[in-house]
């Protein structure tokens, strides 16, 4: 996890990237203006070339223009790069190419090997290579199976190959998809991505736990009463009903994006800061969650309600979705991890589309005093420690703690003392450009290994297959009722920072 602020042209062999599935949303909306960021913010221009593949046929003028259009409709903080590549057509027009792999038979991998090494030849590479596979899952196992058998899997140089999530469906997929990538790649070569490992504040979590000793000697159940991970998005599923009603809340966002924040949230201080001794402790955390039980779960489906000040229709209603499906879009759930330091502390997840906002916060809230000496105290607001990571959007911490208020009568106020990562440092650099940057490094720290991937599939396959019904809940509402009960048992209660007044609440 080398920072971005040490990026730079000496810390990147010049090689090859190609991406596979180039025409795509991925490619067009995150990877290449990613790239062309980087390329700018880091003089990274000869170090680097693009072969986009598809099975589409184009020639690369029309590639290049593509892309160049991509770029254009997401500049991002570009006003303080300087001049060079400030038109992105100039850098698309040297640095990309394009190259078609049909229906994927053995002599279009032939061409593609011998279209890479006459780049490579006429640019003076050497043979380092990166496969970016931003392909639907189903192309995942046939397109590695192609770069194995016509020698693509290893070079000259080094040869390293990106997977995009989700890596399978269940554990079953998840161990066949892990067999097919070693079948052919070793797991050193191997980069899966889960964005949210590529942002700032998901990296922070790390930062602020174990660089601030104030934090950590509370991080644990004598002083933690309860932990809530909240990812709320207010975009529906869009144009994405093909994939989304075969996946579901479950599978698209609590096996990998809300798994992570739970494992980097609770995981023990690793030997050291490199890539496996963190990967290690991940794991040993997921092991320690306790088996889920249905009642542990509750699953919701948005209904037509008011979304962003208009109208919005039902999951059912969407273009796509199966006539009755049972596809959740929301899920909440009660997690406990049976170590040591976690006994007795309910972790508490939630997801879901079309919810109330867009936002994801992990939320800390400490135990109360040990003796309540201001019950005579009237109180505003309900909450005493609470610990707010916001990871998006407006980016910081707060941390909530009790005041007394100025008053004729004894009264107590909540109050914070916030941190905002803009106001401190401006924007924070995409996730993919973080991502990007560290598969060219080398550096696999923010990757997930195979063995997390298949532990968190196993800790939630038994629950996709209890056929557990959603409940109904409005568009633009916090979720279904419902999913209070999963914490009314300890009088716990969800929570979040709203960003438009601060206040604490649901
Ligand atoms: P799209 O459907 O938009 O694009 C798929 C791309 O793959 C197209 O370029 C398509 O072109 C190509 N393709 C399809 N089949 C093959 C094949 N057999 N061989 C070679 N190329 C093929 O998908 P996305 O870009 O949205 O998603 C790609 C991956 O990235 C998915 O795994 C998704 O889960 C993941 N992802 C996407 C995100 C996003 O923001 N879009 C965010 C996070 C992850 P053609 O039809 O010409 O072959
Ligand atoms: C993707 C999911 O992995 O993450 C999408 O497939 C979801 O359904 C997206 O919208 C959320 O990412 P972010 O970065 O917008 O929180």
């Amino acid at each position: 996890m080398e920072s971005l602020p040490v990026a730079g042209p000496g810390a990147v062999d010049r090689h090859l990237l190609v991406v596979f599935g180039a025409t795509g949303d991925l490619f067009r909306q995150k990877l290449v203006p990613a790239l062309y960021h980087l390329v700018r913010q880091y003089n990274l221009a000869d170090r680097f070339l693009i072969l986009g593949v598809a099975r589409s046929q184009m020639e690369d003028e029309d590639f290049r223009a593509l892309s160049r259009v991509s770029i254009e409709g997401i500049s991002r903080g570009q006003a303080q790069l300087g001049e060079e590549y400030a038109d992105p057509g100039d850098w698309c027009d040297e640095a990309l190419y394009f190259q078609s792999i049909g229906t994927g038979e053995a002599h279009a991998y032939r061409a593609l090997r011998n279209r890479i090494e006459r780049i490579e030849a006429a640019h003076g590479l050497s043979g380092n290579r990166i496969f970016y596979l931003a392909l639907p899952p189903a192309a995942i196992g046939p397109t590695v199976r192609g770069l194995g058998a016509s020698g693509l899997a290893h070079s000259a140089g080094w040869t390293r190959l990106v997977v995009e999530k989700p890596f399978g469906v269940d554990v079953e997929s998840a161990v066949a998809l892990n067999r097919v990538l070693h079948g052919c790649f070793d797991e050193p070569q191997i980069y899966r991505i889960d964005h949210y490992l590529g942002k700032a504040t998901v990296q922070n979590l790390l930062v602020f736990r174990f660089a601030n000793p104030l934090f950590e000697s509370v991080w644990n159940r004598d002083r933690i009463d309860n932990i809530q991970i909240t990812v709320a998005e207010a975009v529906g599923i869009g144009q994405r009903a093909a994939y989304y009603d075969r996946s579901g809340a479950l599978r698209d966002m609590v096996q990998n994006h809300l798994t992570q924040l739970l494992s980097l949230v609770a995981m023990e201080p690793p030997v050291s800061f490199d890539a496996e001794a963190i990967r290690d402790e991940k794991v040993k955390i997921l092991q320690s969650v306790r088996p889920l039980r249905p009642d542990d779960v509750v699953f919701g489906q948005y209904t037509a309600g008011q979304a962003n000040g208009r109208s919005v229709s039902g999951y059912l209603e969407e273009q796509g979705v199966t006539p009755g499906s049972v596809t959740p879009t929301y899920a909440a759930l009660r997690v406990f991890v049976d170590s040591w330091r976690w006994q007795g502390v309910p972790f508490y997840l939630r997801t879901g589309k079309r919810m109330h906002s867009r936002l994801t916060q992990v939320a800390v809230t400490f135990h109360g005093p040990p003796v309540t000496l201001f019950k005579s105290f009237e109180r505003s607001g309900r909450q005493g420690n609470v610990l707010y990571f916001k990871l998006q959007p407006h980016e910081g911490f707060d941390l909530l703690f009790d005041v007394q208020k100025p008053s004729d009568h004894p009264q107590l106020d909540t109050r914070s003392l916030a941190f905002a990562y803009e106001e401190a440092f401006g924007s924070l650099p995409d996730a993919y450009e973080t991502l990007l940057y560290d598969v060219m490094t080398g550096d696999r720290t923010l990757f997930v290994r195979s063995d997390e991937a298949e532990e968190a599939w196993r800790r939630y396959t038994p629950m996709l297959e209890a056929a557990i019904s959603p409940h109904p809940y409005p568009a633009g509402s916090w979720g279904p009722k419902e999913a209070e009960r999963l914490l009314s048992p300890r009088d716990h209660e969800w929570t979040v920072r709203l960003p438009d007044n601060g206040d604490p609440g649901i």
